[in-house]
């Protein structure tokens, strides 16, 4: 598969099989984490894996859907303010654009695996830093369900819906 069967593979799965994902398969989701760029090489992130009953109870009281219940597993992906890069001229504080590529780094990886994932924001933030005990400066930013989908065909079957080339590039100047 290459580059871009694999990112066309990526989609987002809610409904996951109870199957827990293999620690080989989870670390190399992690280490697609690990080697992903970042702004001005900081890496001002770390990921928390929720496995344990109590744990996937806490952390699904802050998206409480569902579809959740059903994912194995969770790596939230925590950006810590204090080591991110803030663009001198305004100050822009570029944690989300870090945190945005790393996820989509173990969306991938874990797509490859045959891995189903959905990138989750839609969460009570501050629970979540209150249930797991997060530092001042770490700010969750993105859930991400990850597991085995419910169906095999999964993949195939969720549809895709994107603007066209047209419709978004721009020739030149805006
Ligand atoms: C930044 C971001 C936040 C998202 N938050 C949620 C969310 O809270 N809940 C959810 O079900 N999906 C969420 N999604 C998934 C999007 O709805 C999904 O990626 C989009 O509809 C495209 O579908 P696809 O992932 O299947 O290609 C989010 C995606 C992104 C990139």
């Amino acid at each position: 598969m290459n580059a871009l069967e694999l990112m066309k593979k990526r989609c987002s799965i809610r409904n996951y099989a109870s199957t827990p994902v293999d620690s080989e398969k989870l670390n190399y989701v992690l280490e697609a984490a690990r080697v992903a760029p970042s702004a001005v090489n900081y890496q001002p992130w770390y990921f928390l894996l929720i496995k344990e009953e109590k744990n996937r109870e806490k952390l699904i009281e802050c998206y409480p859907r569902e579809w959740i219940k059903t994912a194995p597993m969770f790596i939230v992906v925590c950006g810590d303010h204090n080591q991110s890069w803030k663009r001198p001229a305004d100050k822009k504080d570029h944690l989300d654009v870090d945190a945005g590529i790393v996820t989509e780094h173990i969306c991938l990886a874990a797509a490859e695996k045959d891995l189903g994932t959905c990138i989750v924001c839609h969460f009570d933030m501050p629970l979540l830093k209150k249930n797991f005990n997060l530092p001042e400066s770490i700010e969750p930013v993105v859930i991400i369900p990850i597991g085995h989908p419910a169906e095999t065909n999964l993949f195939e079957k969720t549809p895709r819906k994107r603007k066209t080339i047209e419709e978004i590039v721009k020739q030149e100047t805006f």
